[in-house]
């Protein structure tokens, strides 16, 4: 990877997002940390070439001020990777309205409010987003419908904007993990047990026979940041769970 890079990663508090800013930071890049909760972001803080903010992606003006700390911190946007997201289990006889518009408003207008912000930067580099779409998005599940939906609608959106901001020379992208081994499931409010049971029901269905790791898919995450001549792709990063 090209070591001057500079971006922002948002749900860098956690999981795929801190596992992709600690790769980024292995290859020599500049980091910008968002996420919500302050003390997910503690671990960046204390890193050399990085800058962290405590933003909610769902709020403009949070978003807004945290590119402006961006700029004037790093003074480049060359990559944006949208990891912040929340999953739920829910079926459509129990699903409480506030339930499904909280998954759509940070899954898909969040991701839109951060590129959006971001976009004369991004523009500027010539740079490359990837979103984070997921395998429900490619192949129909029973138990979480809508959180498939708002993860399609990520899909969707990165191929739109692939061919959108082609003539400006932004690359658009996106990885479509399987269930990967991160507090995702935990923070949807599911018990330890519960989830669990549902990462070994999904494990024994995945080709390859088992979950994945943040690390493999953060890989995947940085190739799209590095590669100039691929845009619009949703990749899934998933044991083999989309084909099967
Ligand atoms: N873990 C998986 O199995 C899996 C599979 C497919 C897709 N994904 C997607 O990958 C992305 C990252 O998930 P993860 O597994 O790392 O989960 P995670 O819960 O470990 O990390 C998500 C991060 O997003 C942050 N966040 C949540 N709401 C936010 C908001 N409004 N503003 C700013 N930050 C916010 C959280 O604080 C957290 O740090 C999500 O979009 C998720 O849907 C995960």
């Amino acid at each position: 990877m090209r070591p001057d890079l500079v971006g922002v990663v948002t749900g860098a508090g956690s999981g795929l997002g801190r596992a992709t800013a600690e790769l980024l930071l292995e290859h020599g890049a500049r980091v910008a940390g968002w996420d919500i909760s302050g003390d997910g972001l503690n671990w960046l803080s204390d890193r050399e070439s990085t800058v962290t903010s405590v933003v909610d992606v769902t709020d403009p003006a949070q978003v807004a001020a945290a590119a402006d700390e961006v700029r004037s911190a790093l003074g480049r946007v060359d990559f944006l990777v949208n990891s912040a997201g929340v999953f739920l289990l829910g079926s459509l006889a129990d699903i409480e309205p506030a339930a499904v518009r909280r998954l759509f408003d940070i899954n898909v207008t969040g991701t839109t409010l951060v590129t959006q912000a971001l976009l004369p930067d991004l523009i500027a580099a010539m740079g490359a987003v990837v979103n984070l779409s997921s395998t429900v998005a490619l192949r129909a599940s029973a138990s979480n419908a809508h959180y498939a939906a708002s993860k399609a609608a990520v899909a969707q959106l990165t191929r739109c904007w692939a061919l959108e901001l082609a003539p400006h020379g932004v690359r658009v992208n996106a990885v479509a993990p399987g269930p990967t081994n991160t507090p995702l499931f935990a923070t949807a409010g599911m018990d330890p047990a519960v989830t669990e049971a549902f990462l070994a029901q999904r494990a024994a269905t995945i080709p390859l026979r088992r979950t994945g790791e943040p690390a493999e898919v953060a890989r995947w995450i940085t190739r799209f940041i590095d590669d100039e001549w691929v845009t619009g792709h949703v990749l899934p990063v998933d044991g083999g769970t989309s084909i099967a």
